[in-house]
């Protein structure tokens, strides 16, 4: 098992290149089994998630090859095989399987999905839509059966606005007989990206993007060549990367209107930002000024950039607040910020951060993705040496991310753990 360490304080400058959205690429995968022909999907990150999905499509019985970053999926030998353990219960989104395999194969038993533990995080929007489309629903030891005669489109209002649940009935009612309306749907652009995708595949689709999405469905689909968009919260860790430690970086492969909020938020701080089609440009603030979040749906503040922007504010003048309005539990990085003399404390849904302080060195503990990406840019903007351990959270969302850091100037690399350290995170 590996750990990161990370010399902070070095300037950062020059250019960081994006690679494909994680949030799209683990329903884009998943998606490919509703096809009848080969699909290809380009420009894929090179992150655990994509591999594991890539191992699950091949234990349905299809032939996926993958070099670099792109990935060519034959589902046409694809059966409805029961995945009710194993690696379904590594990564949350393997709750896209269900989707695409009730309505490619009518049936589908799944575990209950893992990933990143930030509060409850029920799917009853998804079972919801699922039952709305004709399927049996039930949960039996951990795992979910669905079995659907047939699929019938419906008119299914999401009382949460849930990405997941969208794509997730999306996948289903595509083939589907007749026409399924999701009113409160996400707005996310991972869910146009899916509605790309199938689209491309023959699906009939309207209105991804917006809270109201039709679809009409097809009794088939075939193969197609897609490629992915941007990861829009990769993109964001970067620009705080070079608000937080840069002299100027560049960040390359992004559209920047998906990340209107952080760059609204950004230039709140004082922080120089440039932007052109695909690039955002980072300059230092000589001093930053605390500012106030609240994380809400698409296109508001996202959730997933609340922790990285938390260690950032840690270094602006004045009280800033963070709240998350999406999970309740999110605030696991705030423990060992404060390892690393950050003054925050947390008040329910609330993160409390006073600043500006200098950031020491410490051994802290990743204990999810984004807070992984949060422990990161503290260690970069701290003084001495950290360590950080639960390497495993940041490889499932970052591709080639100590590449990327050095690339930019920064000291960064792997390190094997010691046994001891191995027996003291167990007993931690
Ligand atoms: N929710 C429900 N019922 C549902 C679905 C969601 O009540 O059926 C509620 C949850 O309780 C929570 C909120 O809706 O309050 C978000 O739920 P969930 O974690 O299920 O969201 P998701 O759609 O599965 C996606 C991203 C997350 C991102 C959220 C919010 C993927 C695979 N995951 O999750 O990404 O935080 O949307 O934008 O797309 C990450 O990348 O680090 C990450 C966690």
């Amino acid at each position: 098992m590996e750990k990161l360490m990370i010399a902070g304080g070095y300037p950062l400058k020059g250019t960081v290149r994006i690679s494909g959205a994680k949030n799209s690429a683990v329903a884009l995968i998943p998606a490919t089994i509703l096809a009848e022909s080969p699909v290809t999907i380009e420009g894929l990150p090179d992150i655990s998630d994509v591999q594991i999905l890539k191992d699950l499509l091949e234990e349905i019985g299809g032939t996926v090859e993958f070099s670099e970053n792109d990935m060519t999926v034959d589902p046409s030998s694809m059966i409805s095989m029961p995945l009710p353990n194993g690696k379904v219960k590594k990564l949350r989104a393997s709750y896209y399987l269900m989707g695409a395999m009730l309505g490619r194969f009518k049936k589908a038993v799944i575990g209950l999905p893992g990933g990143c533990h930030l509060g409850p995080r029920p799917i009853d929007q998804h079972i919801k839509g699922f039952e709305a489309l004709g399927a049996r629903v039930t949960n039996e030891q951990g795992a979910i059966y669905l079995r659907a005669d047939e699929l019938r489109g419906a008119r299914i209002y999401l009382d949460v606005v849930s990405v997941g649940a969208t794509i997730n009935i999306m996948l289903a009612a595509v083939r589907a007989k007749g026409r399924t309306i999701i009113e409160n749907a996400a707005k996310e652009p991972e869910i146009i990206d899916v509605a790309t995708l199938l689209t491309n595949m023959g699906a009939k689709i309207k209105g991804a993007g917006t809270d109201v999405i039709r679809i009409d469905g097809v009794d088939q689909l075939h193969g197609c060549q897609h490629t992915i968009i941007p990861d829009r919260i990769e993109a964001g860790t970067y620009m705080i990367v070079g608000a937080a430690a840069g002299e100027g970086v560049l960040i390359d492969n992004v559209i920047p209107h998906h990340l209107e909020s952080l760059i609204a938020k950004l230039r709140e701080m004082g922080v120089q930002i440039e932007t052109n089609d695909d690039q955002v440009f980072v300059g230092r603030a000589e001093k930053m000024k605390a500012v106030d979040i609240k994380t809400l749906v698409y296109p508001g503040f996202p959730t997933d950039l609340q922790q990285p922007l938390t260690s950032l504010l840690t270094g602006a003048e004045g009280t800033s607040m963070v709240t998350d309005t999406i999970y309740s539990a999110r605030f696991k990085h705030i423990d060992e910020l404060r390892r690393m003399n950050a003054n925050i404390k947390v008040e329910g849904r609330s993160a409390i951060i006073n600043g500006p302080i200098q950031l020491q060195g410490a051994k802290v503990k990743a204990s999810d993705l984004r807070a992984g990406a949060a422990l990161v840019i503290a260690g970069l903007m701290a003084e001495g040496v950290t360590e950080v351990t639960g390497l495993e959270h940041i490889d499932r969302g970052y591709s080639h991310l100590v590449e990327k850091l050095n690339g930019l100037g920064a000291t960064i690399w792997r390190e094997e753990m010691s046994k001891e350290e191995m027996e003291q995170m167990k007993n931690a």
